[in-house]
Order: structure tokens, then C-alpha cells, then sequence
């Protein structure tokens, strides 16, 4: 029985030894020391022994039963450890690589360019009012003083939908909408895009973005309009920027003006940029023709006002110094990232 015994106990050793997993030494204690597994069934046996002898025999048993279980217990501390080894070894990581980069987006030269005109105005108490892209005849043309067969309607290259509706030429027809609603004074702004037949070019595309704007209250003058564009021109472009008007026509203005600003890469002494001249022209302007505020249900007789109409492009391409509009429609990362 003694070499029973110990023929079981060197047999489960080595099986615990050659164990790499833990249900492997699961299934060595149920076959060794569970209610069928050996070592009960070898003390199944002991009715064959002498009873002096039992106590010794059970000693040896309840001896075998410790060093197994003690193996055990050993080799599934050691296959634990191992395996927390190995999940530290995957996981490691290099503090010392370089940090992956996210690629976030980038505002556009236009939308930089549309918040800093927005904030200028908003700060000077004007309101920001949209208006639909696609528009009316009447309040694209008609109600600023485009009557039917006025050149300017061929001028503008319009997409027309259909003989009363069109894709707007410019963001004027806000202002009719906003006279219209009768609410006044008028201090307001209108950003969006406008939409012209032109071929694509340097210069050029058929779809592009204004900003206008409206002021409408008694006692406006063409003082205002200055003053108001003159400041417009030095927070947009630098402190010592001066402004110069050219007499002008728009059809919804009397008197209309171009503005110039003070070249603000050579300040005004002729460059490149400027192409000699010393300016730079912004935007068209003038008081509201007293036919429009008419139209648009307002006494001219007790109110005035004046309006303007900026090219948001326009206003990207000199600040950013783009040199062809198209850079700013392709939307390349690489490109928006410059600004
Ligand atoms: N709508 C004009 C254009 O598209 C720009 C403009 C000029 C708007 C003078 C105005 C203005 O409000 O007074 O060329």
C-alpha cells in the first residue's frame, strides 16, 4: 500500500508539474483528490489493513493528500502570475512615441472673415437678419428700383427658376424684406450667399457670399454712412486704415459710393498688392433711393437711411492674400489650415 501510495502521489506531481493551464489543474484534483480520485479509493482499502497499523497508513494518506494539494496550490499561483506577465508585456506602452495627432477641422477663411465683419457691427448695436437664397423677382429686382428691362437685370447674369423666381444676385433683397416688416429704426446686417451665371476663374464663381447692411432711422445722413464704414474699415483692417469714396451708382442708392481702403500692405505709398494705386476697393454704399423706402412701405419724407453691400470673398482673399478664389472652395485641409 506504502508504494501505492507513493507511485500515485510522484504521478500527480508530475502531472501538476507538466500542467500550463488552469483547468488542467482542476481536472488533477478531481482525479487525485475528488470523491472517485485515487487516494479515496486507495483509503477505500484500508479494511485490509492491519488495525495497528491503520493510524500510520492514514497518516501517510492525509500526508500525500497535503503535499498534492500544497503542489496545486503552488502551480496555480504560478500560472496566475505567468499570465498577469504576459498581459503587462502586451499592454506595454512607450511613453517616449510621439503622441498620435487628432485631425480636427478648420474654420474657413470665409467664416473667419464673416465673424470678424459680424462682431464689428453686432458691437455696434446691429442686428444679424438671413433672408432666403432662393428669392422673388420682385424683392430681388423690382422692389430696389431694378425695373423690368433695367440693364442691371442682364448685368447680373441671373439664374432664373422661373420668370417671377430666382436664385438671388445679391443679399439687397433682405433689405426690402426688412423695411417691409415695418419695425423701426433699422440696424441690421445680412450675411449669405448669392448666386451669379459667371464662369469659374481666378476671380470668379457662380456661387459666392455678401454681407449687407441696412440702417434706417430719422435723420440718417450720409455723415453716418462714413463715419459708420470709416470705423467698420479701421477695425477690420488696422488702425491707420483710411478710407476713400468714388461716386458710384446702384440703382437702390441716391447718391451711391465705391469705398477704397488705404492699402494696408504698403499703407497707401503703391505696391504690388495694390496694384500702384495706394487703395483697395471694399464695398459698394449710398442712402436708400427714396423710391425703394417707398416701395417698401416707409415715409421717405420722415425717414432715411443708408445701406452697403460687401463681398465676403473678396474681404478673404486681401486679409489671407489668396490669389485665386477657387483655393477657397476646394476646402483642402492643407489649405484652410494656413489661416
Ligand atoms: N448689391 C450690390 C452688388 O451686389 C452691392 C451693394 C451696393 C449693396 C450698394 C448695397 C449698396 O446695399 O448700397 O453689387
Amino acid at each position: 500500500m506504502r508504494e501505492q501510495l507513493e507511485k500515485i502521489k510522484e504521478e500527480a506531481l508530475k502531472q501538476i508539474a507538466a500542467s500550463d493551464a488552469l483547468e488542467k489543474l482542476n481536472d488533477i484534483r478531481v482525479s487525485y483528490l475528488g470523491k472517485k480520485g485515487e487516494l479515496t479509493n486507495l483509503l477505500k482499502g484500508m479494511k485490509n489493513v492491519a488495525p495497528e497499523e491503520r493510524p500510520k497508513v492514514g497518516q501517510m494518506v492525509n500526508d500525500a493528500r497535503a503535499v498534492i494539494e500544497g503542489k496545486l496550490e503552488e502551480a496555480k499561483t504560478a500560472l496566475a502570475k505567468k499570465a498577469r506577465e504576459e498581459q503587462l508585456k502586451r499592454e506595454v506602452i512607450d511613453v517616449t512615441l510621439p503622441a498620435k495627432k487628432n485631425n480636427v477641422g478648420h474654420s474657413h477663411p470665409n467664416t473667419i472673415a464673416l465673424e470678424a465683419v459680424e462682431r464689428i457691427f453686432v458691437g455696434m448695436g446691429y442686428e444679424v437678419i438671413e433672408g432666403p437664397e432662393i428669392e422673388y423677382d420682385e424683392y430681388n429686382f423690382t422692389k430696389l428700383n431694378i425695373p423690368p428691362n433695367h440693364p442691371a437685370k442682364d448685368e447680373q447674369d441671373t439664374f432664373y427658376i422661373n420668370k417671377d423666381i430666382v436664385l438671388r444676385t445679391q443679399t439687397s433683397p433682405v433689405q426690402a424684406r426688412t423695411m417691409e416688416k415695418g419695425k423701426l429704426p433699422i440696424r441690421m446686417i445680412s450675411p449669405g450667399r448669392v448666386f451669379r451665371s459667371d464662369e469659374v476663374d481666378a476671380t470668379h464663381s457662380p456661387s459666392f457670399h455678401q454681407v449687407e447692411g441696412l440702417v434706417i432711422d430719422k435723420n440718417i445722413t450720409l455723415a453716418d454712412l462714413k463715419g459708420t464704414l470709416a470705423e467698420f474699415a479701421k477695425e477690420m483692417f488696422g488702425e491707420d486704415t483710411k478710407v476713400k469714396f468714388r461716386p458710384h451708382h446702384f440703382p437702390f442708392t441716391e447718391p451711391s459710393a465705391e469705398m477704397d481702403v488705404s492699402c494696408f500692405k504698403c499703407g497707401g505709398k503703391g505696391c504690388r498688392f495694390c496694384k500702384g494705386s495706394g487703395w483697395i476697393e471694399i464695398l459698394g454704399c449710398g442712402m436708400v433711393h427714396p423710391h425703394v423706402l417707398e416701395m417698401c412701405g416707409i415715409d421717405p419724407d420722415a425717414y432715411t437711411g443708408f445701406a452697403f453691400g460687401v463681398g465676403l470673398e473678396r474681404i478673404a482673399l486681401l486679409k489671407y492674400e489668396i490669389d485665386d478664389m477657387r483655393l477657397l472652395y476646394e476646402n483642402d485641409i492643407r489649405f484652410l489650415k494656413q489661416f
